[in-house]
């Protein structure tokens, strides 16, 4: 039996991925949850998230625990998890470059997974965008990226969409800090630069994660679309992330690493 801890168990994710754990023969999933920590945002004590944790599993290790919650709750459970040395799952998007580094040194003596986005699918559309960005040139081709989401959603763009900048700009040879442009044109502005990778954020209703990324030459375009209809790409990416990861020698990984696509397009 695969015991799986999940944090940040009263969020929307984490509600659809232990829903989907209960279909699992083989799993257990354990929910952990601490409401008024939530409450409190950004500030909530570490020991608080840190005591629900343990009290959860009842002094038993988990095999593995996933994430879908805050990024300083994220970091709280990620030392928990390099204490005891249980591999972890991050899905948790929306953290800072600081942010980034502290968990990948804290993760560094256990295997660990982080992706912005855990559906098979959009992994696949990474790469396609690879190739696209390094077949097409820069010269003509425009690259614009929309991503659309309901309206709790905290973070904008996207950490899923900023992948798709960071991919497009590692392809064409660009800073990212320097080409990338978020969601402002108004007035008169004049001709689009050249270098330039827009992302426009769409915020409203129920909508579910969707990306698109444009490719806009001279007399053509080509667009590569992700949409999703439910979470449940996302539980089913997270359960065989968790499945793998179990198995990996300590390191930061992502699914590309998973799903072996690191090497086999551009
Ligand atoms: N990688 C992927 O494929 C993927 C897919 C979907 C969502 N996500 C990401 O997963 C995260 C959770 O998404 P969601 O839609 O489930 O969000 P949500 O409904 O807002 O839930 C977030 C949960 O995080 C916990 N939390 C801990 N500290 C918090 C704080 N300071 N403020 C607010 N919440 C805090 C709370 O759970 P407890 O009270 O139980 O601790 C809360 O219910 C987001 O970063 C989202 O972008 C990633």
């Amino acid at each position: 039996m695969l015991q799986v801890a999940v944090t940040g168990a009263s969020g929307r994710m984490g509600g659809v991925f232990l829903e989907y754990l209960e279909g699992q023969e083989d799993v257990q999933g354990l929910a952990v949850s601490s409401p008024q920590a939530s409450v409190a945002t950004a500030g909530a004590p570490e020991n608080e998230r840190l005591s629900c944790l343990e009290k959860v599993c009842s002094g038993q290790v988990p095999d593995v625990i996933v994430d879908f919650s805050f990024p300083d709750a994220t970091l709280a459970y990620a030392v928990w998890a390099a204490s005891k040395k249980v591999p972890m799952i991050i899905g948790t998007t929306g953290f800072t470059m600081p942010q980034l580094d502290r968990l990948a040194d804290t993760l560094h003596s256990v295997p660990a997974l982080l992706s912005p986005n855990m559906s098979l699918m959009m992994n696949l559309a990474w790469r396609m965008t690879a190739n696209a960005a390094a077949v097409l040139p820069n010269n003509k081709v425009d690259v614009e990226i929309i991503e659309k989401h309901h309206r709790d959603k905290r973070n904008a763009p996207s950490s899923t969409a900023l992948k798709i900048a960071q991919i497009v700009a590692e392809k064409r040879g660009w800073s990212l800090a320097e080409a990338l442009r978020h969601n402002a044109r108004w007035g008169m502005i004049g001709p689009r630069p050249q270098k330039e990778i827009a992302i426009s954020s769409v915020r409203g209703g129920t909508l579910i994660s969707e990306h698109s990324i444009i490719f806009a030459g001279l007399g053509e375009s080509l667009e590569i679309t992700h949409r999703s209809q439910s979470l449940e790409p996302f539980a089913r990416g997270s359960l065989r992330a968790a499945r793998w990861i179990v198995k990996q020698p300590p390191g930061v990984y992502d699914m590309l690493d998973m799903l072996g696509l690191q090497e086999v397009l551009y």
